[in-house]
């Protein structure tokens, strides 16, 4: 192999096999959960030493871990960053070490030749389809349509580039307006915590844009204890299509969803045993995705795996 390492390099197991090290973000979310379970199934089917760390949505624990599986020599780094900046120390090390490092679901903002390749969505494609489909549903309003938005993570990839594709997308019709937009940090918990207190700041809400389904869920169960009638009062955009906000979605509770997918594991086993092998892979793998309206997720729904 091109490894160039030789003979008995330390690989942990000792069994040949590859060993990885993955530092999840935490267990935020639907998505998330689906994640990290197809992530340790892929693991399993490809004969891939898994070793696995939740760092539950907190940057130091994941750079912990980074630094836990520099010290056991494992052969590939894959990690999830929680927010896109500080990571140059880490990556640097691992660099040194001679580790390669994949970076799965979210980006980071330091150099690129820190890591090998960036495998995950286009989180700016993203945003622009839940904005395209507001301009298309609201072409012919008169009025303002006042949208609220709760983002995700402050500093996390997904949070970013969706508001950026989503701001992007509804400049095309000036009556759409994002009158309050927060984080509710991926949970659901938070999403309706924020919800509730934007209701009670907002009576003319016709709008919400959740950055993921969780916040959504929450969200939902805020506007229905206020006496509204989600989908109807305020209709609710949201991005992942995971089971519970399709559910919404079919039920005419959500309107619009655009899927973000997390089975991410399959390419990430493939990605970390080329790497091991020295061969090349693209710079970027971009994974490929579709949105749903409500009648799509009711032919979606029975066949939904997560
Ligand atoms: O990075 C992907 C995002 O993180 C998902 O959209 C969200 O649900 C998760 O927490």
């Amino acid at each position: 192999s091109a490894c160039g390492s030789g003979g008995d390099s330390a690989s942990g197991s000792g069994s040949g096999k590859l060993v990885l090290g993955f530092s999840q973000v935490g267990a935020e979310s639907g998505w998330r959960t689906a994640n990290t379970k197809d992530i340790q199934e892929a693991a399993k089917a490809a004969g891939v030493d898994l070793k696995f760390s939740d760092a539950q949505q907190k940057q130091e624990n994941q750079i912990a871990a980074i630094r836990s599986f520099i010290k056991q020599k494992v052969d590939v780094i894959a990690f999830s960053p929680v927010v896109v900046t500080g990571w140059d120390a880490v990556l640097k090390e691992a660099k040194a070490a001679d580790i390669p490092v994949v970076l799965t679901d979210r980006a980071v903002d330091s150099d690129a030749s820190l890591y090998v390749t960036f495998l995950g969505s286009d989180f700016v494609e993203e945003g622009k389809k839940a904005g395209d489909w507001l301009v298309g549903e609201y072409k012919d309003a008169k009025e303002p349509v006042n949208i609220v938005q709760l983002e995700g993570t402050v500093g996390a990839a997904p949070a970013i580039d969706r508001k950026k594709g989503f701001e992007q997308a509804i400049a095309a019709n000036p009556n759409l307006k994002v009158i309050a937009s927060q984080s509710g940090d991926f949970t659901r918990a938070k999403g309706k915590e924020v919800m509730q207190a934007l209701l009670k700041a907002h009576k003319d809400i016709d709008v919400l844009f959740a950055h993921n389904d969780d916040m959504g869920l929450g969200a939902m169960q805020a506007i229905q204890e206020a006496g509204l009638t989600p989908g109807k009062d305020i209709k609710i955009v949201t991005v992942d299509a995971v089971k519970d906000g399709m559910q919404a979605l079919a039920d005419g509770k959500f309107n619009f969803i655009v899927e973000c997918n997390p089975l991410l594991g399959g390419q990430l086993m493939d990605t970390a045993k080329k790497v091991k092998a020295g061969e090349t892979v693209a710079k970027r793998i971009v994974t490929v995705e579709t949105v749903f309206d409500q009648a799509k997720a009711k032919e979606a729904l029975p066949t939904r795996k997560y």
